[in-house]
C-alpha cells in the first residue's frame, strides 16, 4: 500500500524534524534578572504622598539584561494592587533605585514592593500610614 509508505515517510521525517528542533527549545535565557528589593523591608515605615527610593540589589545581573527595563508594582496580603498603573515603569534595572511616591492606599502593614526586571522579586513586608 503506497500510502501507508507515504504515511511513515511523513511520520519519520516529522519525527526527525521534532527531535532535531527540540534540544534548541531546552536552554533558557541566561541574561533574565529578577532584581531582588532591599528596601523597603521590614520595619520600614512609610507615609501616603512620601517620596522614597525602591532600592534592589544588582549583585547577580548577568552582565547582558534581555529586558533592561524595570517596573515597581506595590502588593498588599500577596496581591498587586495595581499592575495597570505600577508604582513607576521604564526606567533602567541597571541603577539599582528608583524614587517613587507613595501612593493614597489604605494603612497596612502587609505591604511588599515588587520590582520586575524579567521577572519579579518582592521585598519583605512593610507598613504604610496616612
Ligand atoms: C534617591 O536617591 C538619589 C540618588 O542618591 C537622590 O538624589 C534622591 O534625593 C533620593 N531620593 C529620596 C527621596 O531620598
Ligand atoms: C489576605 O488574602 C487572603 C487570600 O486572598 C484572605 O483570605 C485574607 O483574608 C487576606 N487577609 C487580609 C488581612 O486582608
Amino acid at each position: 500500500m503506497p500510502s501507508t509508505s507515504i504515511l511513515t515517510y511523513f511520520f519519520v521525517a516529522f519525527f526527525a524534524i521534532f527531535v532535531a528542533s527540540a534540544p534548541l527549545a531546552v536552554p533558557l535565557p541566561r541574561d533574565v534578572f529578577s532584581p531582588p528589593v532591599i528596601y523597603p523591608g521590614k520595619g520600614t515605615v512609610w507615609h501616603v504622598g512620601e517620596r522614597h527610593n525602591v532600592t534592589w540589589n544588582l549583585h547577580n545581573a548577568p552582565k547582558q539584561i534581555t529586558n533592561s527595563k524595570g517596573m515597581i508594582v506595590l502588593v498588599k496580603n500577596h496581591t498587586m494592587v495595581d499592575l495597570d498603573t505600577p508604582l513607576a515603569e521604564g526606567f533602567d534595572i541597571r541603577t539599582p533605585y528608583h524614587e517613587i511616591t507613595v501612593p493614597q492606599v489604605e494603612a497596612g502593614h502587609d505591604y511588599q514592593i515588587l520590582v520586575f526586571g524579567d521577572s519579579g522579586n518582592v521585598g519583605e513586608k512593610f507598613t504604610i500610614l496616612p
